[in-house]
């Protein structure tokens, strides 16, 4: 896939001919420093933009068409769950209302909504906090219920763009094994980080820099993995890969 931005006096190569495939099942982290593609790569992924030049396979098949609406609703509606830094939960919602909203907006039977949203809030631990809005809860139970909200519809691929960036060293480590928990549960995520440690929970790591991947890492799931990703990192955003 290439995207390239055209602007009056020059143009951005923001992907550079990226090819990769991603598992089912699979965790996969990108790593890339400020401007290298990685938020345009998701962005393609779930048909928010389209790319000049290239295609997206689901399952094998060519994803088509899907850049045109009403078809790139639809496909992010049928395929895509989303979670950010910043949480985006509606505000004047409760967390069993931020839940369902999702199931809602796909015409969902009001009984097998109410079923589904229990059974997430009691997986991610926050049934408890069923009732409360969003302003109630700490920044680790905010993005709990947004992981929810993620996943109530199932969706084949997860992307998660800093899924950490607003959480402190211990909550971090709690989202990170939950998305693991997940992942446990058959889910495909995509995580976008600049944290080293972060993109050890992964089972693989493509690194970006200039719009294209530049090198990967397999995790081994040892304590050599986080020395292994800061050093491809390091070379990788200095330029020197
Ligand atoms: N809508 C846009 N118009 C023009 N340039 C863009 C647009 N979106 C991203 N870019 C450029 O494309 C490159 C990649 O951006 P982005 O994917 O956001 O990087 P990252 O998420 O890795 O920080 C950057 O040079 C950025 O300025
Ligand atoms: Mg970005």
């Amino acid at each position: 896939m290439s995207k390239v931005f055209k602007q009056k006096e020059h143009k951005v190569n923001a992907l550079r001919n990226v090819h990769c495939t991603i598992y089912q099942g699979e965790m996969v982290a990108i790593m890339g420093t400020s401007g290298s593609g990685k938020s345009t790569l998701l962005n393609m992924i779930s048909a928010i933009d389209e790319p000049t030049e290239g295609t997206l396979f689901l399952f094998g098949e060519e994803a088509n068409a899907i850049y045109k609406e009403p078809r790139a609703s639809n496909f992010r509606k049928e395929n895509i769950g989303f979670i950010f830094q910043s949480f985006h939960l509606l505000k004047d919602l409760n967390v069993e209302d931020n839940i369902a909203l999702p199931l809602i907006l796909n015409d969902i039977p009001s009984k097998e909504i109410k079923v589904r949203v229990e059974e997430t809030m009691q997986q991610l631990g926050i049934y408890n906090w069923r009732k409360h809005r969003p302003h109630e809860l700490s920044g680790g139970q905010k993005q709990r219920v947004a992981i929810a909200r993620a996943i109530i519809t199932k969706p084949p691929i997860l992307l998660a763009d800093e899924p950490t960036g607003a959480l402190d060293v211990n909550t971090t480590d709690d989202i990170l094994r939950l998305l693991v928990d997940i992942q446990s549960a058959g889910q495909t995520i995509l995580l976008v980080t600049h944290d080293p440690y972060v993109a050890t929970y992964a089972n693989r790591v493509l690194f970006f820099h200039d719009g294209a991947i530049v090198d990967s890492y397999q995790n081994e799931q040892t304590e050599a993995d986080l020395d292994a990703i800061l050093a491809k990192f390091k070379v990788v955003s200095r330029g020197e890969h």
